[in-house]
């Protein structure tokens, strides 16, 4: 639907400025449609190209998206604070599956470990004394090559969790305009940060075994300086690297030395499956784990493992602004790591996350529904219509989030949230869900 907000401006400055104003003030929310290019601009009376060049800029930071004869739309989430603010809490008595994030009662106690902390870290530090932590980056070492990940070939540093170092690296290697591939469906933050970036998003599908080897195939084919692919517990399908397909993606990236491969293991402790790294295949790669979903996602931690050049690149930029992770974070993770119930609390909550996630694609394949989750802590259901199946399940008492955060070319779907999900109220969810996807069909909006 057209929103009505008077963008005005007589060059493409001022445009950009008018479309900004109403982003950040509110009447342009995310999704709001623009109006068309020849129609503003005979509005404004500018000449059409004035308009293209606006929309094209707000388009290269990530602002807006053009979705062919659909038009020009404001992002989910624009790289831009708006009055609005965030979004609404799910309605009182809903029970929200919407999230995507852990189960805060399952996070390991901080206290123990901050008092810890507190013994052994009460000096102030200098700026002399600052980066990546000693024992952290020795620790993560030590997990990462447990997990055959090659930490030999390459070097380690410390960012602010996965997404940070995943902007670090594509910006330690690729310039606005540079494609990258995006596995489809994919994690929402990441699409809508590759878009902030002015880079373009190339879809690689993905099917339980992780990104399908002719997808990777296509998105080289397509020109990729960079591809971003989760370990395990891929967000929103559950997807895992299986062995095979490991050594399928390596082949394909063998032959492709110019492409930056960046590894996502952000499931990290929570996961039973074991790690088939794609790491050093070629000769410029990354591995990122990162504290937030095992320990807590206000900790800001990620250890990366990259090669030198990379690890390099990363790590000087980094020093020239925000310098380091403070060093008391950094030694908390180390805390939390050497702590053996921290360690027991993490496999009781991966467990009872497997046992979640289980019991609803059960429940959904005894009713006939085909779902996705074969790690984490998400649940991805293909329906005909995200937004409609979404829509009847708020109404029921559910809040789900719609796949169109999640996708960029393939099918419709939802994706449930389960780290909180109580096993009693599984056959509820999965009978609600089945009658949302005939809801969503008989709408007959499936597109
Ligand atoms: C696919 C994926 N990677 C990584 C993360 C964690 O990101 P960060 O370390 O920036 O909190 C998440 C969190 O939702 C995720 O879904």
């Amino acid at each position: 639907m057209p929103v009505h907000y008077q963008i005005t401006g007589s060059g493409a400055a001022e445009i950009v400025a008018s479309v900004e104003t109403g982003m950040r003030q509110g009447p342009l929310r995310p999704g709001a449609l623009l109006p068309p290019v020849r129609g503003l601009a005979a509005d404004l009376g500018v000449a059409p190209a004035t308009v293209a060049a606006a929309y094209r800029t707000l388009r290269d930071r990530g602002l807006v998206e053009t979705a062919g004869r659909n038009g020009t739309r404001v992002r989910h989430r624009p790289p831009l604070v708006a009055a609005i603010g965030r979004p609404a809490p799910a309605p009182p008595g809903t029970v929200d599956l919407s999230t995507g994030e852990p189960d805060r009662g399952r996070l390991p106690a901080l206290g123990p470990r901050l008092r810890r902390l507190a013994g052994t870290a009460s000096e102030p530090l200098r700026y002399a004394d600052s980066g990546p932590w000693p024992d952290l980056v020795t620790l993560g070492r030590e997990r990462l090559a447990a997990d055959g990940v090659p930490v030999q070939s390459g070097a380690v540093t410390i960012t602010s969790g996965a997404l940070d170092a995943i902007e670090r690296l594509l910006a330690a290697h690729l310039r606005p305009g540079d494609t990258v591939g995006v596995e489809d469906p994919g994690w929402a933050n990441l699409i809508d940060l590759v878009a902030a970036l002015g880079l373009h998003a190339v879809p690689m599908p993905v099917d339980d075994d992780g990104p399908t080897v002719d997808g990777l195939r296509a998105a080289v084919r397509a020109g990729a300086a960079a591809v971003v692919v989760t370990s395990r517990a891929q967000n929103p399908t559950g997807a895992t690297v299986s062995p095979q397909r490991a050594a399928g993606l390596r082949r394909v990236l063998a032959s492709a030395p110019q492409v930056l491969v960046i590894e996502d293991d952000h499931a990290g402790e929570l996961a039973a499956r074991p790690l088939a790294p794609l790491a050093a295949a070629g000769p410029r790669w990354a591995f990122v784990r990162s504290v937030s979903k095992p320990y807590g996602p206000d900790l800001r931690v990620a250890v990366v493992a990259a090669d030198e050049a990379t690890t390099a690149r990363v790590e000087g930029r980094m020093r020239l602004g925000a310098g380091w992770v403070s060093s008391l974070l950094q030694r908390l993770v180390v805390e939390l790591w050497r702590d053996d119930t921290v360690a027991a609390t993490v496999d009781k909550a991966g467990r009872a996350y497997d046992r979640r996630r289980d019991g609803l694609v059960a429940a959904l394949a005894e009713r006939g529904v085909p779902a996705h989750g074969r790690s984490g802590i998400n649940v991805w259901i293909p329906v005909p219509d995200d937004a409609a199946a979404v829509g009847v399940l708020r109404d029921a008492g559910w809040a789900v989030s719609p796949g169109s955060r999640h996708r960029q070319a393939s099918p419709p779907g939802i994706r449930v949230t389960v780290s909180t999900l109580s096993l009693d109220a599984v056959p509820a969810l999965a009978d609600a869900i089945t009658g949302a996807r005939t809801s969503g069909r008989s709408r007959g909006s499936a597109r």
